[in-house]
């Protein structure tokens, strides 16, 4: 049973169903939710404190975190070079690994500058994750980091519908289930302003990332999981082998 109620997911055990646990309307939201987007506005200048352990985060016990972000930034930079469209690209810190053409997209203005900042000759733009301002079949490959693990169902379907439409391979970065961890949780932030905001998330095993979208693992840390589908290849493969004619 979650162990939080939030004004946008009540949940309710109706009488005689035990533990069943029923998800009245509206339910979570993040990539349509005004409180989320104001809190990542707000949040982009200190928002690389959560990666480099500054701020806030200097007192935040993660043994291994900074070697294991080192081999996800190596996974990054590991991807062959092609025309990489990051989806939710926040500050563009995992985004200026990537090589190739590379395009940053983030709902949010202030981040998308400190992106765009970083990117040398990528570039980087406002836009919709659900409404991908590009053409059918125009990228390579989209990436996305700490984005899609955000996303509650409806709006996961429509990100990865959204992906599949402008890109024949999918890259996800997210954050690792950990023991003693909600696998999904509406959390609480708080700035270093002292503002405090409502956010959805949700902690992944690699193995699940990868069956949810389709694809196969290619990081399984403590604090990091990775997956990959290319769809292309995948809708080539038969899933019968011919037998011997
Ligand atoms: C947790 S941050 C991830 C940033 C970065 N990719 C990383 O790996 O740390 C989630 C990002 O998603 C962006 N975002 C939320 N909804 C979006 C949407 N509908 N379209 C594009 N970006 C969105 C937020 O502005 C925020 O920068």
């Amino acid at each position: 049973m979650a162990r939080w109620r939030s004004r946008w997911w009540q949940l309710q055990s109706p009488p005689g169903v035990g533990e069943a646990v029923v998800l009245t309307t509206p339910g979570p939201v993040f990539s349509r939710d005004p409180g989320t987007a104001a809190y990542y506005e707000r949040r982009a200048a200190e928002y690389d404190e959560w990666y480099l352990g500054a701020g806030r985060f200097v007192v935040a016990d993660r043994p291994g975190w900074g070697a294991e972000l080192d081999l996800v930034v190596g996974l990054v930079r590991a991807l062959p070079p092609v025309r990489t469209l990051d989806v939710g690209c926040g500050t563009g810190f995992l985004t200026r690994h990537l090589r190739g053409l590379t395009v940053g997209l983030d709902r949010s203005p202030a981040m998308v500058a400190l992106a765009r900042a970083g990117l040398g000759e990528g570039v980087a733009v406002v836009g919709d994750a659900l409404a991908l301002p590009f053409a059918a079949g125009s990228l390579d490959r989209v990436f996305t980091g700490h984005f899609y693990g955000h996303l509650p169902p409806a709006e996961r379907a429509g990100f990865l519908a959204q992906a599949r439409r402008v890109a024949d391979e999918l890259v996800v970065v997210d954050s690792a289930l950990r023991a003693g961890v909600e696998p999904e949780q509406c959390q609480e932030r708080v700035l270093n302003d002292g503002s405090r905001h409502r956010v959805y998330k949700r902690y992944l095993r690699a193995q699940q990332l990868a069956d949810e979208i389709s694809g196969e693992v290619v990081h399984d840390g403590t604090w990091f999981v990775a997956a990959r589908t290319h769809w292309r290849r995948r809708a080539e493969t038969p899933s019968v082998s011919p037998g011997p004619g």
